[in-house]
């Protein structure tokens, strides 16, 4: 990032999800919000009627350049099948500010949409994988379109590299969500990854809500730290030619399964890391911990608001957090984004 532009956002844009209909989703699942929608101001829903106009979005993006914003990684729901997301990225291209997609993959698998990324010049381009295993990937992501499960994900993947070419950008990743089911994708995804030609990989622990019907199939709990750590470990010595978070990600997601909270001295979240919601608010932090300990004169919303005002210069080490827990550890790699960043990274790529 630019000197001075020390702040990230991830940015949630859109709620509907055309493409998938994952069952941890955070956004929850259309089957039960069509039977009861949350209230709670902070709580997804793939159904929300609150978010905010194209007009709204594209003017409040009119005034990233003039705040401490460098990075901002536009999510979902699915933000490539929201057609305005190309204006939306040529105008934070034409202001300087480093662009990162996060993605099922599905849509990459037009060839019009990768030429406009890599025209548009955007830096990375994340894409949700969960497994080397086609069975187990569209089990917890199935597609909502017959045959837009894992091969047509690695597809997308292969025709954005292919589209991309020797250029250096964008950087292609894959985020896998890590359950109690698939702790060996910890290794395998990252292998996938090499082989198709990525760039980066993630894997990002599952986070849900004690309510959430599929804590007990899926989340993580202290028995599973030791293997963790070993398929950690597995993954940094195996030295693929790919750049992983830093190693002390991996510790803290060990760490994150065994207590269900800690205390982080100084955390980024509310410094140089912001999360935007679909509806327009801005929170510190995604974590549901945090969100709901935010107290009402912190309740902020990006419409009709200049960035400069909602986002101050950092000062490098923000307040400190009682509340780190699996539910905030996927933001570790966010914040340093180490492809984008290569000083202290794990770069094993020559
Ligand atoms: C909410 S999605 C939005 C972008 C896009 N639709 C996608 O799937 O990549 C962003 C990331 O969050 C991950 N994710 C969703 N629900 C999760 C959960 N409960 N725990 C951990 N990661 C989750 C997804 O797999 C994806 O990598
Ligand atoms: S593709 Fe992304 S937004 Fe859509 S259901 Fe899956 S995780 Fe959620």
């Amino acid at each position: 990032m630019k000197p001075g532009k020390t702040v990230s956002l991830l940015w949630g844009l859109r709620s509907f999800c055309a493409s998938h209909g994952c069952r941890y989703c955070y956004f929850g699942t259309v089957a039960e919000h069509s039977v009861q929608m949350p209230t709670q101001l902070g709580v997804l829903s793939h159904l929300s009627p609150n978010d905010l106009t194209t007009e709204q979005v594209l003017a409040f993006a009119g005034t990233l350049a003039d705040s401490p914003v460098g990075r901002v990684f536009l999510a979902g729901g699915e933000p490539l099948l929201w057609r305005p997301i190309i204006k939306l990225i040529e105008i934070l291209k034409t202001d300087g500010l480093e662009v990162v997609v996060c993605t099922s993959g599905v849509a990459l698998n037009r060839a019009d949409l990768c030429d406009q990324l890599i025209e548009l010049g955007v830096d990375a381009v994340s894409v949700s994988l969960d497994s080397a295993d086609p069975v187990h990937n569209d089990q917890w992501r199935p597609p909502r379109r017959e045959g837009d499960g894992w091969k047509a994900v690695v597809s997308g993947i292969s025709a954005l590299l292919e589209a991309r070419g020797p250029a250096p950008r964008p950087k292609v990743g894959i985020y896998s969500v890590i359950t109690a089911r698939n702790l060996t994708d910890i290794i395998a995804v990252p292998e996938l990854a090499v082989a198709l030609g990525c760039d980066y990989a993630v894997p990002q622990p599952i986070a849900l809500d004690p309510g959430h019907k599929l804590v007990k199939a899926l989340s993580l709990t202290p028995e599973h730290a030791p293997e963790l750590r070993q398929h950690f470990d597995e993954l940094y010595a195996a030295e693929l030619p790919l750049v992983l978070p830093e190693r002390a990600y991996a510790r803290q997601v060990a760490s994150a399964v065994t207590k269900p909270t800690d205390l982080v001295p100084g955390c980024f979240g509310g410094d140089t890391l912001f999360f935007v919601q679909p509806d327009g608010t801005v929170w510190d932090c995604p974590s549901g911990l945090k969100i709901a300990a935010t107290a009402p004169e912190r309740h902020r919303t990006i419409k009709d608001t200049a960035a400069r005002d909602l986002f101050p210069a950092p000062t490098g080490c923000g307040a400190d957090c009682s509340l780190f827990s699996v539910d905030c550890v996927n933001m570790w790699p966010l914040t340093g984004f180490p492809v984008l960043s290569p000083t202290g990274a794990e770069v094993h790529r020559a």
